[in-house]
């Protein structure tokens, strides 16, 4: 019996975080230089119906009736049995590999999710479509952080970059052209920072000062429909400026850090155009926007600033 294979990549924040939770639009595009990877085949050796999950990079190898039903993986095989109107699973054996570096804004747990229910949905002889792939991992990704926006279950089922916002009745997710393709470096920290942490922090900053935080909210909005805009318009050089407003903005919202802002000023005085902390903050990775023939420089001031690591990609569209 042949095996299932699904990938995703990873994903990047461009403009938005944070605000995308309390409604505003932002802009998340696809790292597929890091990538998610599952692999569902036939047990012949199992028992019937035991489903046994190997994910060693996060040091697991159990049965899937011993996770508690709220782990991550065990709710994604679940989710994707009772979509499908199975009761029990028949024997399979289900790999889970990633290269893309946990708790550090690059979704690596959505890009898990996205995988694990496309691999297996597939051996069960019924894949699932991207909507319903999408819709399954959000509900996966409230295990992760609580009281995600969806988008980053999105930008990884689409592959694509997309322009989201989280509405009352369900959100609305906009592709967009890139008719000018630009280059970003990511640099990470090193300093793991779990989304549902920082979230979990700017609700409770909103709770108590409600209308400070969405006045920021509102201004990282108009940032992102301004650098949509400029992207559709193919005048990406024009970002910079939008990133380091956004990076102001997040400042301001108690989500960036020294390691952040060590690596975002390097980044700038090295000749980037822009830079951003990406996705929850506090650590994980910054953005900045290289213009041409910089990377080099950029990628050296960044090493040299202490990042554990650093990755360039291309934002395109289709
Ligand atoms: C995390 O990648 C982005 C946040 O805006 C949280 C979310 O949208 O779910 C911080």
């Amino acid at each position: 019996m042949p095996a299932f294979t699904a990938a995703a990549p990873g994903k990047i924040i461009l403009f938005g975080e944070h605000a995308v939770v309390y409604g505003r639009p932002a802009i998340a595009v696809p790292v597929a230089g890091v990538k998610a990877r599952a692999v569902v085949s036939a047990n012949p050796r199992a028992t019937a119906g035991q489903v046994h999950i190997q994910a060693p990079d996060i040091n697991l190898e159990t049965d899937l009736d011993k996770l508690p039903g709220s782990h991550p993986l065990a709710a994604a095989v679940r989710a994707v049995l009772t979509a499908l109107g199975l009761s029990r699973s028949p024997a399979c054996l289900i790999r889970v590999k990633s290269t893309i570096p946990v708790a550090s804004g690059l979704g690596s747990g959505a890009a898990v999710t996205v995988a694990l229910i496309r691999a297996y949905s597939a051996f069960l002889g019924k894949p699932l479509p991207d909507e319903k792939v999408n819709a399954l991992a959000f509900e996966i990704e409230k295990l992760h952080h609580g009281t995600p926006s969806g988008i980053d279950n999105t930008v990884i089922t689409y592959a694509l970059p997309v322009y989201f916002q989280r509405k009352p009745a369900g959100p609305t997710i906009e592709t967009f052209n890139v008719p000018e393709p630009f280059q970003i470096v990511i640099g990470d920290t090193g300093v793991r920072s779990p989304t549902a942490v920082s979230v979990g922090d700017v609700r409770k900053g909103w709770q108590a000062q409600p209308e400070y935080f969405e006045r920021l909210f509102d201004k990282i909005g108009s940032v992102s429909a301004d650098a949509r805009k400029i992207i559709e318009a193919g005048q990406p050089s024009q970002l910079g400026s939008l990133m380091d407003e956004n990076q102001t903005l997040l400042l301001q919202m108690g989500v960036s850090s020294d390691a952040l802002d060590r690596l975002i000023q390097a980044a700038r005085s090295a000749g980037a155009l822009g830079a951003k902390l990406s996705g929850g903050g506090r650590g994980g990775n910054m953005i900045a926007l290289l213009s041409d023939n910089t990377a080099e420089v950029v990628v050296q001031a960044l090493k040299d600033a202490g990042a554990v690591r650093t990755l360039l990609t291309q934002v395109k569209g289709r």
